[in-house]
């Protein structure tokens, strides 16, 4: 058995060493909105986070990090053993590329409000005359530089094409649009719109390979379609239902956020399981009974 060590945390997941090519990659509770932390954890939310991109990475079929969710290789603690299930995968260690491969399907977020104020990076490529929420005629590929602190800064094509270099660009593009377009498909036959998504690659071997989560709420912003009202603001199954609250409270962005109230962390955990269960059509309870310790 191996022992992992711990190498990182992020703002979500604890990431830990098992041998130089592979790593645990764990999805805790915690959840950020406008990086900052809240307080407290939603339950559950690292379990919808694994097993929706499970299910993405069997779906949309590019070549990926994912190794496998069993442990009995891994030596970890009683409590670990029984906390890991359904939260944790092993994956293969990648050179993180740091660009965010973000997709976007609706003009919607920090996009919109680029195109609204006269345009900026992640417009270059949209016609004039949309509104807020509108349907893009085609996906649009709208990179960030995965800054190492603070925000991500979205970049024109030609900066991005500067940072990982053209072939790479070409090959983060063709991926995330693909992938973006197989995922949206099947959504929208669940009903749900895939507005806007946003992947990670790494290399592995020198091969660029899809890394981190893919498709989770955290990562996407999905709408009921029933409910899709261009020029609207658009209710939605993920973190917006917790921005929206953070944005009635008057909070400014600035940490320390307000605690969360508990018809908040529960309204928040039923939109995860929401989306789990509609987007992969089984139940989160028959996910967890399979992944229990
Ligand atoms: N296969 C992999 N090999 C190495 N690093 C990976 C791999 N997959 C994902 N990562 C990195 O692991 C981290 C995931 O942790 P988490 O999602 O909590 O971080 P985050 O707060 O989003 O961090 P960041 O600000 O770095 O994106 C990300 O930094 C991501 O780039
Ligand atoms: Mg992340």
């Amino acid at each position: 058995m191996v022992k992992p060590t711990h190498l990182a945390s992020g703002k979500v997941r604890e990431i830990y060493s098992i041998d130089d090519h592979h790593l645990l990659f764990v999805a805790t509770d915690r959840i950020s909105a406008y990086d900052c932390m809240l307080e407290p954890d939603i339950p559950d939310k690292g379990k919808v986070l694994t097993g929706l991109s499970l299910f993405w990475f069997d779906l949309i079929g590019l070549d990926n990090h994912f190794v496998t969710t069993d442990l009995s290789g891994v030596e970890v603690s009683p409590s670990e053993r029984k906390w890991l299930p359904g939260r944790s995968m092993v994956v293969r260690r990648a050179a993180v590329i740091p660009l965010e491969c973000v997709v976007r399907g609706y003009l919607y977020g920090s996009a919109w409000a680029e195109y609204a104020a006269g345009g900026g990076p992640t417009t270059e490529h949209l016609p004039p005359g949309l509104e807020m929420g509108s349907r893009l005629e085609e996906p649009v590929f709208t990179p960030a530089h995965k800054a190492t602190t603070g925000h991500d800064q979205n970049l024109t094509e030609a900066e991005a094409r500067a940072l990982v270099g053209s072939d790479a660009f070409e090959s983060l593009r063709t991926n995330s649009l693909a992938a973006y377009r197989r995922a949206a498909d099947h959504a929208r036959r669940r009903g749900i719109i895939l507005a806007d998504t946003k992947f990670e690659f790494g290399r592995v071997d020198g091969q660029i390979v899809l890394i981190d989560e893919v498709l989770t709420p955290d990562s996407s912003r999905y709408w009921p379609a029933a409910a899709w009202v261009p020029g609207r603001t658009m209710p939605s199954f993920d973190k917006q239902y917790v921005r929206d609250w953070l944005d009635g409270v008057g909070f400014d962005r600035t940490p320390p956020a307000p605690t969360l109230p508990d018809e908040v962390v529960q309204g928040t955990r039923a939109r995860y399981v929401e989306a789990f269960e509609r987007l992969t059509n089984t139940s989160f309870e028959k996910y967890l009974e399979e992944n229990e310790a």
